[in-house]
Parts: C-alpha cells; structure tokens; sequence
C-alpha cells in the first residue's frame, strides 16, 4: 500500500496504545497493593488523572487521525466485535479515572489529592451533597470490578490481534507496533490535530487545576481581629521571631509554621499579675513545606481557614517556674476554646527580650483532623508546639 497511513497507525497512536496499556496495568496492580499507604495512595491518583488526560488527548487524536480501515479480507463479525472492544476500552480508559475521582471527592474521609506532590487538584464539583458511605461504596464497586473488566477484554484484544497478525487477513498486530518492529513501511505520521487533540486537554486540565489556586485563599468573611485591650509595652521582632508545631504521621516527624500572626505583649517580670499576651494566627498562613499536608491542613475538618481564618490565643496566669514561667494559653479555633500548660523561658538584657516555649497540644481536643482519623491511627494525637522569638521593650 503506497499510502503509509492507510495500512498503520500513526507514531503518536502507536505511543498512546502502548504508554496507557503499560500505565493501564500498573495503575491494577499499584492499587491493589496500596495497604493504606498514603505515598500510595497519591501516586495511584496521579498517574490515574495523567490517564484520563492521556484517554481524552488520545480520543481527540483518533477524531483527527481516524485508524486504517481493517484488512478487508476479516469477516464483518470480527471487526463489529474488535470494534466494540475498543470502544470498551475507550470508555473504561475515561471511564474507571472519572469514577476513582469522584471516590474521593464524595469519601466521608476528606483527602486532599497532590499530583505528583506538586499540583492540587480538586474534589469533582457538586458532589459535596453526595458525600457518604454509600455513595463512596457504589462508585468503589464499579472502580475496583472494572480491573476484571480490563483484564477480560485484554484477553479478547489479545487474541483477535494475534489470531489476525497470524491468520489469513495478516499484519494486524504489525499495524500497532512501532515502526522498528515491523516490516513493513513505517507508522504514519500525519501530524495532524496536535494542537486539537492536546492542547484541547491541557486546557480543560489547566482549568480544572486553577480552581484550587483561585479558591486557596478560602472562601469565608474575614473576620476583624479581636479588639484586645492589652496595653503592650513590647514591640515583637516578628523577622526573628516563630510559631512551630512538630508532629508524627505514619511514623515519621513532621512539622511547620504559620508564617503569619500579630501578638499584644504586655509582660512585667515584676508584676506577672497585671502581665497579658494575646497572639492572633492567621490559619491560612500555615506551611509544612510538603503540599499535600498543606493542602490538607487547609481542608475542612483540619484548620478550615475558609470558615476560621483565625486562631486566637491568650497568655494569662503567668507563674514564676524552675528556671522560667509557666502560663495558660487559652486557645480559641474554629469557634471553641480549649486551655493547655505553656511553660517558657525569658531571657532579658537591657531592653531587649529572648523568649523560648513550649505546648503540647491534643489534635482530638482541639478538632482537628478528627473526621479521617479520629482514632490517630495516622496523625498521632500530640502536637507539640513550639515559640521562639524577640522582643523590645517600649521606651
Ligand atoms: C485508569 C485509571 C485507574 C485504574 C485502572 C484504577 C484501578 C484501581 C484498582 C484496581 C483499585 C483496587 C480496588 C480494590 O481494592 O479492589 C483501585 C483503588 C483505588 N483507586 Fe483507582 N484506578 C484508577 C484511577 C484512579 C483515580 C484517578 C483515582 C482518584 C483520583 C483513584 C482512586 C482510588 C482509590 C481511592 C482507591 C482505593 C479504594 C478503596 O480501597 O477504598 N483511582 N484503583
Ligand atoms: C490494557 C491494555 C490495552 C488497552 C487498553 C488497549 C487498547 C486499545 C485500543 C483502544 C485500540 C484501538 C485504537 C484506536 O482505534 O484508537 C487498540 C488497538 C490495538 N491494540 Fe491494544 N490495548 C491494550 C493492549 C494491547 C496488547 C497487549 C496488544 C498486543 C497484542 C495490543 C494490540 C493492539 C493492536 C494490534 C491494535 C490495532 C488493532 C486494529 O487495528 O484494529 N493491545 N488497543
């Protein structure tokens, strides 16, 4: 046949066919082998968006560059039943991606989705009304069946390719693999609808990732910071100065700051009676420095910024202890107070303050993350947290 790309498929179907069947069978096994493995987890989803995206390039692909005809020798049945194996794929290829999406946007457990640790990518839009056990369950049933699905037509796909690479009609199989497989003349390469079949994806992916961007900021009123009556008489280096919180997930530390937040400071190592600090935090300023527990940490039932943009924690009864003071922090978050031991050491020198504390805080007493991991199966129960910081007294 003198017209290459009548008797095979082009290079970038030949890539896509083999790319996705490897992605495809690695994307079964990686998830019947994720044993609560939240690294797991993350990449099962990447490379499962990164097949929806491919599946959707590649539809738009075979729209601009149809596949040769069948050799005609083939009985009609089979190419009626290659066909509907094909389609069959197509629609498990969009289809399996889709329904795992939309597992975890309608999970009661509330996860965030990180692709490739870099990119946040949404929950499916209008599924907040959808979220429960039985909803996650019916979608998980059609996700986790459809790998026999897979399995099943590979089986039939596999055959017929084979039954008519060897068969009277020849060279099937020939027509899908890469041009140094084969014998005959090499894959076609019109290049046409690159830009349609791609770029037409990557826009609507780039759409779908900018609406964490865009919404990050939280969608909720900003609240007025509470009106504190603390007359300070210390002015806080705010470059020299942190709040830090250390914690364990899945047995290994993790830690960060908020980078943003004003403190009141009134403090007289003479008159701890009259002393007072009032620290306002903005939650929105948290950061671990890994995405995915930022993400997180800015969902609904951890911090929930959106709603709560501020923490809001009061110093009082301070005491002379061992080499330093103790107070009570008094923390109000998302609406409800709760009341820790803080102990800290000041160092002062002319008019110059060093101060240095600590806190250990319950995640369950203080609602966090308290709806995916209540038992703190995952995210141990104590976080400590941590102040350093400078100050100077008010002439
Ligand atoms: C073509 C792409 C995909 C394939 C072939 C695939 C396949 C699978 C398979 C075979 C399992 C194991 C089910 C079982 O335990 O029997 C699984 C689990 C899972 N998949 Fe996918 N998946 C794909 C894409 C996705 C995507 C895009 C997401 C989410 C964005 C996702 C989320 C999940 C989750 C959360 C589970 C765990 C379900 C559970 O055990 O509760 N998957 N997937
Ligand atoms: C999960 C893995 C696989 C999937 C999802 C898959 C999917 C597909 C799809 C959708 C097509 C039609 C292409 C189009 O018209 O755009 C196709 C064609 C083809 N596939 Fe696969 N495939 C897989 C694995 C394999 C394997 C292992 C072989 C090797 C025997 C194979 C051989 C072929 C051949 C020869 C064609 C061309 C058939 C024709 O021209 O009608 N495929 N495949």
């Amino acid at each position: 046949m003198s017209d290459a790309s009548r008797s095979r498929y082009t290079s970038v179907a030949i890539a896509l066919h083999w790319a996705m069947a490897v992605l495809l069978i690695f994307m079964i096994l990686l998830g019947w082998n994720m044993d609560d493995n939240e690294a797991r987890f993350q990449l099962h989803k990447s490379v499962g968006i990164t097949i929806l995206f491919l599946a959707l390039s590649r539809l738009g692909w075979r729209f601009a560059n149809p596949p040769p005809p069948l050799p005609e020798g083939m009985p009609k049945i089979e190419k009626t039943a290659s066909h509907m194996v094909h389609v069959a794929f197509y629609a498990l290829m969009i289809g399996v991606p889709l329904a795992g999406w939309f597992m975890v946007s309608v999970s009661p457990f509330q996860v965030s989705t990180v692709l490739y640790g870099v990119l946040s990518w949404p929950h499916l839009p209008f599924t907040e009304r959808l979220r429960s056990e039985g909803v996650y369950g019916v979608a998980e049933f059609f996700h986790s069946k459809s790998a026999w699905l897979i399995f099943g037509l590979l089986a039939l796909h596999v055959a017929g390719a084979v039954k008519h690479e060897i068969g009277a009609e020849d060279g099937v199989l020939k027509r899908m693999l890469p041009g140094l497989f084969g014998k005959a003349e090499p894959p076609a390469l019109p290049g046409r609808g690159f830009v349609f079949a791609f770029g037409g994806s990557l826009a609507l992916f780039a759409a779908i990732a900018a609406v964490p961007l865009i919404f990050s900021g939280g969608n909720g009123e900003a609240k007025a910071a509470p009106v504190s009556s603390i007359q300070s008489n210390w002015d806080v280096d705010y470059a020299a100065s942190e709040i830090r919180f250390d914690g364990v997930h899945e047995g290994r530390a993790f830690g960060g700051t908020f980078g943003t937040w004003t403190a009141d400071v009134a403090f007289w190592p003479e008159d701890l009676a009259r002393s007072a600090v009032q620290v306002v935090v903005d939650t929105r300023s948290i950061r671990t420095g890994t995405k995915l527990y930022d993400d997180n940490l800015r969902g609904k039932e951890w911090f929930n910024p959106g709603e709560f943009p501020e923490a809001v924690v009061v110093l009082s009864d301070f005491a002379e202890a061992a080499g330093g003071y103790t107070a009570t922090a008094r923390i109000t978050l998302k609406g409800k107070a709760v009341s820790v031991p803080l102990a800290f050491t000041l160092e002062i020198a002319g008019n110059e303050a060093t101060l240095s504390g600590s806190a250990e805080l319950s995640r369950k007493a203080l609602d966090l993350g308290q709806l995916s991991d209540p038992g703190a199966a995952y995210v141990a129960d104590a976080v400590m947290v941590t102040l350093s910081g400078k100050a100077a007294r008010r002439s």
